[in-house]
């Protein structure tokens, strides 16, 4: 279920502009931010006061309500700590703007303003401050779709956000962010609900089923769904060894977006779509195993891209490749030395079938050159050894072509979404020797993400392309499980 709140931009005063919950920073150790002096002297020094007590002490992402407030023009007033003034930048911003936020929506607000973005944030601008307020708004409103069966809380009362323009030139740019985040959160949506299903659920079929009906709510996405006949056809020989031991039929999803008349190349973009991953007779160990289910992420991220692109009304051409199985050991599963022919021509022996998201990937990346994209980029749970690498914080970017790397690693500090440039170097591609076939899908523990790529590497020559290994960042364990 996804509700999601109008947004507006103000340029009173928060002395003048009435609202139900005004959102109010103060530093710690340091004065109120401009929007609570405003509202400290509409109150003749609650905040000041506040403060002085020790009820208030403006650590980073402290927060306390004050409602029902009677000689101000706003009915409550959210009063959210912004840490020191000298650190206060994009993430500080965010982790603020989200703590107040999860008061917010407990409260019977149904509209709120937010003042923070009236401060000074390091390496951050009024777009920032728009995209923001949007995305952690979305956030704040994103339920799971979980199948407890005890009746659901009520949905919060928020149906309208304000943010605040410093003065009146910035109020194109807080629009605009705005909008943007607004657009991102929409296909961020999508992709949460799809990586959150269980696998029972969420199988190659039900994704190829949320795909079509993107191509019903948007007139500019068209789908094409091709079945195990169809692959077959395509000789992706890859893609069928990973399906052949699931009783669930394969998927290759290809998604169309027409943005720009004037037929450009598309930008491609292909999802690792492994709807559940055992490990294939490389059976993975019990632990964290239900994780698995979460092997569909990058499939879900590229649909989630495709929808925010066609809300935005982007003028580029897209299109939206999906490769969608199950893994699974079974008798028909494929086996450790069993050797198959890619869509490409080259031949791999599997020496482990757990590494099965190259196997589907690579059959894509051949796939997507029938569609002459500009650039080619896939994005994939794909190993291990990436998060061994980079941990939880920042994806692992690989790919041929520099001006694309700097690019995409722009893009992702620019959303606060980043990732971290590994090689794709010919000395690990030797790695993957086979003594059977022109190469292996494996090459041993060391370099287990940068090998992973290289392998990739070898299907994408003479394309322009980058590889996504979000396979630390797509989800969260344990407690915050999601
Ligand atoms: N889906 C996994 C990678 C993964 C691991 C994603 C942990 C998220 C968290 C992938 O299919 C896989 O099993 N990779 C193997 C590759 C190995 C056999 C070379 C891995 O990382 O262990
Ligand atoms: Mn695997
Ligand atoms: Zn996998």
């Amino acid at each position: 279920m996804k509700h999601f709140a109008d947004h507006f931009v103000v340029t009173k005063s928060a002395a003048r502009q009435r609202t139900e919950c005004a959102i109010l920073g103060i530093y710690e150790k340091g004065p109120l931010s401009h929007a609570a002096s405003d509202i400290d002297i509409k109150l003749g020094g609650t905040l000041s006061r506040l403060i002085k007590n020790g009820d208030v002490r403006g650590k980073l992402g402290e927060t306390l309500l004050i409602a029902d407030l009677k000689h101000a023009p706003c009915q409550r007033a959210i009063v959210v700590g912004l840490g020191s003034r000298d650190a206060f930048g994009r993430k500080h911003y965010r982790k603020a703007l989200t703590a107040a936020t999860a008061v917010l929506v407990k409260t019977g607000a149904r509209e709120a303003i937010n003042y923070l973005s009236l401060e000074t944030v390091r390496d951050a601008d009024a777009y920032f401050s728009g995209r923001a307020t949007a995305e952690v708004i979305a956030n704040a409103l994103y339920r799971i779709p979980d199948l407890k069966t005890a009746k659901k809380p009520p949905a919060p009362a928020l149906k309208r956000v304000g943010v605040a323009a410093a003065n009146r030139s910035d109020k194109s740019a807080l629009d605009r962010g705005l909008a943007h985040g607004q657009g991102v959160s929409t296909g961020m949506a999508l992709m949460r609900d799809l990586a959150n299903l269980p696998a029972n659920i969420c199988t190659p079929t039900y994704l190829a089923n949320a795909a079509r009906s993107l191509a019903r709510d948007h007139r500019s996405i068209r789908v094409k769904i091709l079945g195990e006949p169809e692959i077959r056809k395509l000789k992706m020989g890859a893609l069928l060894a990973v399906t052949q031991g699931s009783a669930e039929p394969a998927r290759l999803i290809v998604a169309e977006y027409r943005g720009d008349p004037n037929n450009s190349a598309p930008v491609a973009l292909v999802g690792k779509g492994v709807t559940f991953d055992t490990g294939g007779i490389s059976l993975k160990p019990p632990p964290a195993m239900d994780e698995m289910k979460f092997d569909m992420s990058g499939a879900a991220s590229v649909l989630g891209a495709m929808v925010a692109v066609a809300e935005l009304k982007l003028p580029i051409n897209l299109v939206v490749i999906v490769p969608s199985c199950e893994n699974m050991p079974s008798s028909r599963a494929v086996k450790p030395g069993d050797i198959v022919k890619t869509m490409s021509g080259q031949t791999v022996e599997i020496l482990n079938t757990d590494a099965e998201g190259r196997l589907i990937l690579c059959d894509a990346l051949t796939y997507a050159r029938r569609f002459k994209p500009s650039v080619v980029i896939d994005v994939a749970t794909l190993t291990g050894a990436c998060v061994v690498a980079l941990g939880n914080h920042l994806s692992g970017l690989f790919s041929n072509d520099d001006s694309l790397a700097d690019d995409l690693f722009e893009a992702g500090q620019r959303a606060d979404d980043r990732a971290w440039r590994m090689p794709v170097m010919e000395e690990y591609g030797e790695q993957l020797k086979s003594n059977f076939a022109d190469f292996a899908n494996v090459a041993g523990r060391e370099g287990g993400a940068i090998t992973a790529a290289c392998y990739l590497a070898k299907f994408t020559k003479d394309l322009k392309w980058a590889h996504l290994d979000v396979a630390g960042t797509a989800y969260q364990s344990g407690a915050k499980k999601s």
